[in-house]
């Protein structure tokens, strides 16, 4: 897929925790022949920086200072996927950890680390374009790309993958927990008065609660290829 004029060319991809967006995310870049940035790892590297200093991720005064100050960058690999370095290190696995997820949720709500974080996904489409996957992707980082899509799942079957990935990675918590945890973390997402989660008529819906990866992914392509 090429470029448009001097605009790069951005597929969108948003949605809330628990639909399968990084997994299809992956794929559907790989298909296309596209770089790939899970922006979702830029607020988590910006959550690990804050818990590495000590700090308190609802202090957004010292959070802010924190991610100004960060030595953040993104490096791109051989799959195609941009990571995302801290310090010049890579930040996989340690941002996959509930604890930086949680406090990932928390300073992502504060404009100055959200103006921080756009401005290097932006530059980081410039020169091949992008699969991109976030919250807000559609809205603030690219509003006029073509190309968008909105995942989405039933609460239960987002809770329940969620719960599954929990206990994969060696943490017991019950699904009540696990459920309870997307709630609040929806509300924050879809309340918070910076650039929050929101569908509006310029995405493609897609609802992947009976779908298979695979067919979520034959999914997308479809929508993007019509609309390019
Ligand atoms: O997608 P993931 O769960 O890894 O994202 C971590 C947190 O970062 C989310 O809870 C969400 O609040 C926030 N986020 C965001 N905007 C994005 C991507 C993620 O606010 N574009």
């Amino acid at each position: 897929m090429t470029a448009r004029g001097d605009k790069p060319f951005v597929v969108a991809i948003d949605g809330p925790s628990g639909v399968g967006k990084s997994t299809a995310a992956r794929r559907l870049a790989a298909r296309l022949g596209v770089p790939y940035l899970d922006t979702g790892a830029m607020y988590r590297a910006v959550a690990l920086a804050v818990l590495d200093a000590g700090a308190d991720p609802a202090d957004e005064a010292a959070v802010v200072r924190i991610a100004a100050a960060a030595d953040l960058s993104l490096a791109g690999g051989e799959d195609g996927s941009f990571s995302v370095l801290l310090d010049g290190r890579p930040v996989e696995p340690r941002i996959r950890a509930p604890r930086v997820g949680e406090a990932a949720s928390r300073v992502s709500t504060y404009p100055r680390v959200r103006q921080r974080l756009v401005a290097l996904q932006r530059a980081s489409a410039r020169a091949f374009g992008a699969v991109m996957e976030g919250r807000d992707i559609g809205t603030v980082v690219f509003p006029d790309t073509p190309h968008k899509i909105f995942l989405t799942a039933s609460p239960g079957v987002r809770a329940r993958r969620r719960h599954e990935q929990l206990l994969q990675m060696g943490k017991e918590i019950s699904l009540a927990e696990v459920r309870r945890e997307l709630d609040e973390r929806d509300d924050r997402d879809t309340g918070r008065a910076a650039s929050p989660l929101k569908l509006d008529g310029s995405y493609v819906e897609i609802d992947t609660s009976q779908r298979q990866v695979d067919e979520v992914v034959a999914r997308m392509e479809e929508v993007v290829r019509q609309g390019s």
